[in-house]
């Protein structure tokens, strides 16, 4: 009897700090596009900017990562009506390393697309929206665009970081439940003996 109650008690505490752990540590870093690097969509998927940012919802402290070849392309923050107007005279932000961090530090409407002239008219662009989401789903799975998807024509100068940074919000909260598990029922066999 006793043992159970202090079983329970130990999952609640694990479950507690699972959730501590999700709310303290889990800033994503998600990789515009997923699989494909920011640029001119394909005539295949048009749209994958627009279905991207629906999949993916993202919060104060995450970061969207642009991978594309510097030489030939760019990222710029802009207003709302240069958005709709693919006005790129301006921006607010203009990024051309080829592998641009933007932090989100604030809620709001966020709307990017390219600098090279034409290309915000070929639909290269994404507007995401942080906080007031009422549609939040917490498993979204970054990489769980539809498969019609053909792999992009890679080309791309030195990257930094491996692509792969997505998946890895999954994993670690994998993990993370994975050892709260372990720990729970660790600290209810060591009760079990005491
Ligand atoms: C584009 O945006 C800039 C800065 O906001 C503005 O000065 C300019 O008039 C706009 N151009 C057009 C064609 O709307
Ligand atoms: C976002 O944060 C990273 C790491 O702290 C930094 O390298 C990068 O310059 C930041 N991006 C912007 C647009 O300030
Ligand atoms: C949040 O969403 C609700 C319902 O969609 C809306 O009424 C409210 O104005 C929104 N708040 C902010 C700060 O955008």
């Amino acid at each position: 009897m006793a043992n159970l109650r202090s079983c329970r008690f130990h999952l609640l505490f694990a479950f507690q700090f699972l959730l501590f752990v999700q709310t303290k540590v889990l800033c994503y870093q998600y990789k515009v596009g997923d699989l494909h690097a920011w640029g001119v969509p394909t005539s295949a998927n048009p749209l994958v900017y627009a279905k991207w940012s629906k999949y993916n919802n993202l919060r104060i402290g995450d970061s969207l990562l642009f991978l594309y070849p510097p030489s030939q392309d760019s990222v710029i923050q802009v207003t709302e009506s240069s958005y709709n107007s693919c006005n790129i005279t301006d921006p607010i932000l203009h990024m051309n390393n080829g592998n641009s961090l933007f932090n989100v530090t604030t809620n709001g409407d966020f709307y990017f697309t390219s600098g090279e002239p034409g290309y915000c008219a070929k639909k290269q662009k994404l507007h995401i929206t942080v906080g007031n989401v009422s549609a939040y789903s917490p498993s979204s799975d970054p990489g769980a665009l539809p498969a019609s998807a053909p792999s992009y024509p890679t080309v791309f100068g030195p990257i930094p970081q491996p692509p792969s940074t997505s998946s890895s919000p999954l994993q670690l909260s994998f993990s993370v439940f994975l050892t709260a598990v372990i720990a729970s029922t660790a600290s209810a066999i060591f009760s079990g003996i005491m």
